[in-house]
């Protein structure tokens, strides 16, 4: 099995917004946002967010399993900060290390663009995400209470941060 990491281009759009509908559809506990948010954006939109942040697919075998995504904070006083989201990794496709060479190449871009901070949020029940993120060094900062609800159910949120300085 061959595993490659690489920026996507504007040209997958299509295909990169589908494995990202199918982790929000398969897995809405672990995300903030719905699916049906996500569907109503244009593919120029998708577009867009490819062409103004980093966004990278994770490929086993030229197919692509899973993405991140990386994001400055806007405004003048917040571009030390970055915003990791959007992490998945099709079940398939997980405990290979294709997480692992989506964070590593992440963190090489945030440092690589001069970044003092990249931070991320992760629904606090879901260990199997923040066990990645503790591996790579995001430390749990504080914990935002009933921050997502999907139905009657209230899901905590880490709020976690990898200090780049
Ligand atoms: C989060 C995600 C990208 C991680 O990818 P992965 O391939 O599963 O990651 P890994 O296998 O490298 O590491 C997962 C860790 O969780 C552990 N784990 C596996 N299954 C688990 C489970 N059911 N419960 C708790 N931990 C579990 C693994 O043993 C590993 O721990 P380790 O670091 O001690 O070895 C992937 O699981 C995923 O896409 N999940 C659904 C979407 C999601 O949660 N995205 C993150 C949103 S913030």
């Amino acid at each position: 099995m061959s595993l490659n990491v690489r920026r996507i281009l504007t040209s997958e759009a299509e295909a990169y917004q589908l494995l990202r509908m199918e982790g929000l559809i398969r897995h809405p506990d672990c995300f903030r946002i719905a699916p049906e948010d996500e569907a109503a954006l244009p593919l120029a939109d998708i577009v867009k967010k490819i062409e103004a942040g980093y966004v990278l697919g994770g490929f086993q075998d030229d197919v692509l399993v899973g993405i991140a995504g990386l994001s400055a904070f806007p405004g003048a006083k917040a571009g030390h900060k970055a915003l990791l989201w959007g992490m998945y990794v099709r079940e398939e496709a997980r405990g290979h290390g294709l997480a692992d060479q989506l964070m590593d190449k992440i963190l090489q871009e945030a440092k690589r663009r001069g970044f003092q901070q990249v931070q991320l949020t992760v629904i606090a029940s879901n260990p199997r995400a923040f066990k990645v993120y503790e591996r790579w060094g995001f430390e749990l900062y504080a914990t935002e209470l009933k921050s997502v609800k999907v139905g009657d159910a209230y899901f905590d949120e880490q709020l976690r941060v990898r200090w780049l300085t």
